[in-house]
């Protein structure tokens, strides 16, 4: 059972033009808590009608947004985001029950969430444009930046709190309105977090949220696409599902950021200091239990530190308590859901099968109170052929691949569609600077494995999308930019 201080946080509604409405249908769904995969609460089911409805309110609330001088959204979004931090336990606690990571992990999520909203509260107000040299005499020219308009937002369930906050701030931050739609397995953080912008004020309609279950979740998506008032949409998942956002989108050109899979490469090269990248590994794969689009699918260990890194490692990942977040020694919680353990057991038995040696966990964590768990991971012997060389894991396993130079490294490391995220351990200056231009990704940590920060453009290239998210560069992905040329001046 789901305890609160603030009870209230908790809602079963849709937010539609400042309003809790029930799916017009009146459907509701489960909500799942993956430690026990028992429901224990149920939100809006809701279809095409809702989604048009809270269209409806975002189309009619623009105007006067948008309009609204910046300090005054900087304002708004400050309040939002002391309200978030005053409510980190509560949040922390809907986090860990809908989606599974330990608490502590949770409580950071809220701070990294909240810190989008305080950066973009900040950006808000630096909002300019340029005066440019005239080329003829008379004239002048200037460039203005103006929000887009209606956002659509279309959120995971792996960070239920910061992915839903760091697409809202930045849309609110540049005078943009939004619906929004967060996973079907995670709705409540994102109510919960809705509720607290209302208490801070924000006008009507100016942030919709809309719930919906698997099955109507396409009507939900398909109806944004359709419609011409939606300027913009902002998708954090899959790679096909954002290659669907952009072809259904393409009849409206809607402008679109795409934060889509990742297959993130983690090199450690043989001049590296290899407790610094054991300790960056640990940071970056077992996150939130390997449920990130960042966190390393492939690791690359040069041929004469192997067993070196692959035994301190081990001890480390052996040692990893694992176990549901009312257990306060958890740092691995449970898996989403039974298909995502199905994956997880799907690859490291293909990759045994295919030669690769466990050296630690390799199977699921028989647990009474629930059937979500399985064990952190080390695998030896990984190689190309295998599925989770080519297929994102998302889950605590870390595959070791061998390798004995830069460039065979650098060629594996880039071979792959994808190209989000990539790590790499040095201490040669020289090889740093190589290796960071060859890699073809959108970010890279180097000697560093928590790369994600609010100040920092987060985005891929290749086929995990385009757009950023965070930076200068987070607020610009929902704004356009407006030419006007004055003459006769004299
Ligand atoms: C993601 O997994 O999509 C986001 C992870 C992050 O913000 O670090």
């Amino acid at each position: 059972m789901l305890k609160l201080s603030e009870p209230t946080l908790l809602r079963s509604q849709n937010l539609i033009d400042g309003q809790w409405r029930d799916a017009s249908l009146g459907m509701r769904f489960a909500v799942t808590d993956p430690a026990t995969a028992e429901a224990f609460a149920s939100v809006a089911d809701s279809d095409a009608g809702d989604a048009s409805l809270a269209v409806d309110a975002a189309a009619a609330a623009f105007p006067a947004w948008s309009r609204r001088p910046a300090r005054e959204r900087a304002q708004l979004l400050k309040r939002w985001h002391a309200l978030i931090l005053a409510h980190e336990d509560d949040l922390a606690r809907i986090i860990s029950t809908e989606q599974g990571k330990p608490l502590k992990e949770a409580r950071g999520e809220v701070q990294y969430g909240a810190s989008y909203v305080e950066w973009f509260a900040e950006e808000a107000t630096r909002i300019c444009g340029d005066i440019v040299a005239e080329a003829v005499p008379g004239r002048k020219l200037l460039v203005l930046k103006e929000p887009v308009g209606v956002v659509a937002a279309v959120t995971p369930w792996n960070f239920p709190l910061a992915m839903i906050a760091r697409k809202i701030a930045p849309a609110l931050a540049a005078g943009c309105t939004v619906v929004a739609k967060p996973a079907e397995d995670t709705p409540l953080t994102a109510l919960a977090l809705a509720g607290l912008a209302q208490q801070a004020g924000m006008p009507k309609g100016v942030v919709n949220i809309v719930t919906a279950s698997r099955e109507h979740t396409p009507g939900v998506v398909d109806a944004w696409l359709a419609d011409s008032r939606v300027r913009k949409v902002t998708f954090t998942g899959s790679t096909p599902v954002g290659k669907h956002l952009a072809r259904e989108s393409a009849a409206t050109l809607k402008k679109l950021s795409l934060e889509l899979g990742g297959n993130a490469p983690f090199i450690v090269f043989d001049d590296a200091d290899l407790d610094a990248a054991v300790d960056g590994l640990m940071a970056s794969k077992f996150r939130n239990g390997g449920q990130t689009c960042v966190c390393p699918n492939r690791v690359y260990v040069h041929d004469t530190v192997h067993d070196a890194f692959v035994e301190r490692l081990a001890q480390r990942v052996g040692a990893l308590h694992v176990g549901p977040a009312t257990e306060d020694a958890a740092q691995i919680g449970p898996m989403i859901n039974a298909r995502a353990v199905d994956k997880i057991a799907r690859h490291v038995e293909d990759a045994v099968a295919r030669g690769a040696r466990v050296v630690t966990g390799g199977k699921r964590v028989r647990r009474a109170d629930g059937p979500n768990y399985y064990a952190p991971t080390v695998l030896v012997g990984a190689t190309p052929a295998m599925a989770l060389s080519c297929e994102e894991t998302f889950g605590p396993v870390a595959p070791i691949f061998r390798f004995r130079d830069e460039a065979e490294v650098i060629r594996d490391a880039n071979d792959t569609p994808f190209g989000l995220a990539a790590y790499f351990y040095s201490s040669d200056v020289r090889r740093i600077w190589r290796v960071a231009q060859a890699l073809e990704t959108g970010m890279i940590g180097i000697n560093e494995g928590a790369i994600a920060a609010e100040a920092a453009p987060f985005g891929g290239v290749k086929e995990s999308g385009y757009g950023r998210e965070g930076s200068r560069h987070g607020l610009d992905d929902y704004m356009h930019t407006k030419y006007l040329c004055q003459g006769q001046l004299g």
